[in-house]
């Protein structure tokens, strides 16, 4: 039998700031025969995301450890069993899984999860039925226990959780504002549903544009940049709003956080509760109902899966660097 070989993108150089294709390299591993309990999966579709830049610098900045240099870096991913030694996982099960940004990926099957045979597309549990989905929906639900009829600020609203959290706002009967990179994204946020979308890179400051959005003010932030952006959205919190903090994606290509605060002292006049999570570890309980109520959703058309394709192995290095650049709309997904 013929050597299978995996073509896997691994970190030729730790990122000064916004991540280039240089960065990347692409290493050729022979893969080796399975053991016992092991599978071989051939992926079909990747996808990146943010977390990955903290996971490029050298100390560890996240709650995950630093990519090796030169060896290849992980990501999540679906895929097909090619080959299997292990009895759940049988040949042509589809599985998710964290080690993407590769063509083949093989490992004890513990590493994989079985998807569904019927029902929802492998792709979707990349993006709205993922961890993309999941993020928006337990920030939402189980950090801010939103109610009907209150405002929700949802920043990077074109992007992946961003877009969940405005469509998932607007079916659980929030007032839903969203904010973007420019005119075209913000109308896209409005497509959405959104009742309004504010452009923080037009010339003007974003707490007097969160004002104006948000007269009433704001009960509920859901944060995916930080930086600016949660400052305004302090200083227009309602008494008692809850801030469901996912991520701080504008310091994320930062080597020292520079970023200044103007509203910190709203934490204490509004009594405001500001609490970052960690969805898969925090609020795993919350999954099953998840994953129930968001498919009825996306088959009701509630909420529409908003992604944006790229195909082939080779456009992983750009595919990363568009992600920081604002090239993508909703789940950044690469076809293989
Ligand atoms: N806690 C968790 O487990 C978890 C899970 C998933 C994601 N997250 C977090 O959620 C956030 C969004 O992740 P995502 O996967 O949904 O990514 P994404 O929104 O699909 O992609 C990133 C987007 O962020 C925006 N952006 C980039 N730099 C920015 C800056 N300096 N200021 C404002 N916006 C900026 C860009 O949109 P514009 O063109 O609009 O600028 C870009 O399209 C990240 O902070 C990520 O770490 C957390």
């Amino acid at each position: 039998m013929s050597e299978t070989i995996i073509h896997a993108w691994g970190l030729a150089a730790r990122p000064q700031g916004l991540p280039r294709p240089e960065d990347f390299t692409l290493v050729r591993l022979a893969a080796p025969p399975l053991a016992k309990g092991e599978v071989r999966v051939r992926n079909t579709c990747l996808t990146v995301s943010p977390a990955m830049r903290v996971r490029m610098s050298a100390e560890t900045r996240g709650y995950l450890p630093p990519y090796g240099l030169g060896e290849p870096i992980a990501a999540a991913a679906v895929g097909e069993v090619i080959e299997s030694r292990a009895p759940d996982l049988p040949e042509g099960a589809a599985v998710l899984h964290q080690l993407g940004c590769r063509d083949i990926a093989q490992g004890p099957a513990t590493a994989f999860e079985r998807l569904p045979d019927a029902g929802p597309p492998p792709e979707l549990f990349l993006s709205e039925l993922g961890s993309t989905g999941f993020t928006a929906y337990s920030g939402l639900v189980g950090i801010a226990d939103c109610e009907a009829g209150e405002t929700l600020f949802v920043s990077g609203a074109a992007g992946s959780v961003g877009s969940a959290a405005v469509q998932i706002g607007k079916a659980l009967g929030l007032r839903v504002i969203g904010s973007a990179g420019g005119p075209a994204k913000c109308q896209l946020v409005r497509s959405l549903g959104a009742d309004a979308a504010l452009d923080y890179k037009s010339p003007g400051g974003l707490l007097e544009k969160l004002a104006a959005a948000a007269p009433e003010g704001l009960d509920i932030y859901l944060d995916n940049v930080g930086g600016e952006h949660l400052d305004a959205a302090l200083g227009v919190a309602n008494p008692h709003a809850r801030f469901a903090i996912s991520g701080m994606i504008s310091s994320y290509n930062m080597e020292q956080v520079t970023e200044t605060f103007h509203n910190l002292n709203r934490i204490v006049t509004r009594r405001i509760r500001i609490e970052g999570y960690l969805p898969g570890t925090d609020l795993a309980s919350l999954r099953p109902a998840f994953q129930d109520q968001m498919w009825s959703w996306i088959v009701s058309g509630a909420v529409k899966p908003l992604n944006t394709v790229r195909r082939g192995l080779g456009t992983i290095p750009q595919a990363i660097s568009d992600l920081f650049a604002g090239a993508a709309v909703g789940k950044l997904l690469i076809r293989l």
